[in-house]
């Protein structure tokens, strides 16, 4: 039985958040943004059961079949510098592994920026979009998490099967969803402080004893739609990916596709 989570659906509540719980919505990001520029304070939480539309990154859609896993996002002010939002990313990206290794004892690695992998099967991901940046004032960012914990392998579609995976498939054991997102959030709020206090350094060591990249030769898809080759560095004092090409000219990477070859 999953107290936690049948609480959180029977009354939205969960210590000190508020939480907008949804048997169906489109996508949670979306909803944690509209309910952000309306004002909802930091910590507030979209969950909901199912998504029709959940997305990924680069316009990617996300499975979120009702009941089997965690369709999260949180509204975050973090004070931080613009320049430094993309480390928020990482940050949701440590503190999803760091819940769920909690939580199941299994220790997800990470794809950057935000991939997270069991024996290199995909697991859970993170999305961070920002609202409107306005002088003065802390930005918003919503983080959304999905982890697909209870997810049967035949609930993938084909092409997915062999690059997915959920705690419960990967793990032999059921876990509890409720259980999960406390320590998810507690985390994610534990790993923001750490931001604000200036503590980058430590978290991205953290983050990087968990990188699935680090020496690995990769194809970088860049958003100019070209293919570059090389060796991932792993990610700078920014959180850009830096890559090795193979002339030897270093890549910092922003955003775009990556596609681990074959050791
Ligand atoms: C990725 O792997 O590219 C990120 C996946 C993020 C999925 C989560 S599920 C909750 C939130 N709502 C969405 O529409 N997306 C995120």
């Amino acid at each position: 039985m999953d107290a936690v989570w049948q609480r959180l659906r029977e009354t939205g509540r969960l210590d000190g958040h508020e939480v907008r719980f949804f048997e169906q919505t489109a996508s949670t990001n979306d909803v944690a943004m509209e309910l952000g520029r309306a004002g909802a304070a930091t910590g507030t939480l979209v969950v909901a059961e199912t998504q029709t539309t959940g997305r990924g990154r680069l316009g990617r859609a996300w499975l979120s079949p009702p009941g089997m896993g965690i369709y999260l996002s949180m509204v975050l002010r973090p004070r931080l510098a613009v320049t430094e939002l993309a480390r928020v990313t990482l940050a949701g990206g440590l503190a999803a592994c760091q819940a769920v290794e909690r939580l199941t004892g299994l220790a997800p690695a990470i794809k950057w920026p935000n991939d997270l992998l069991l024996d290199g099967r995909k697991v859970g991901g993170i999305l961070t979009e920002t609202g409107a940046i306005r002088p003065g004032e802390p930005v918003l960012v919503v983080l959304g998490v999905g982890i697909n914990v209870l997810t049967p392998p035949a609930a993938f579609p084909e092409e997915l099967r062999g690059r997915a995976t959920s705690l419960a498939g990967h793990g032999g054991r059921q876990y509890r969803r409720g259980d999960l997102l406390v320590a998810l959030v507690e985390e994610v709020e534990r790993q923001v402080a750490r931001l604000e206090r200036g503590e980058f350094a430590g978290l991205l060591d953290e983050w990087r004893q968990r990188d699935a990249t680090l020496g690995r030769r990769l194809a970088w898809l860049t958003p100019a739609g070209t293919v570059v080759e090389g060796v991932a560095l792993g990610p700078d004092d920014q959180g850009l990916l830096h890559i090795r090409d193979d002339g030897g000219r270093i890549h910092e990477v922003m955003s775009g596709d990556l596609d681990l070859l074959q050791r």
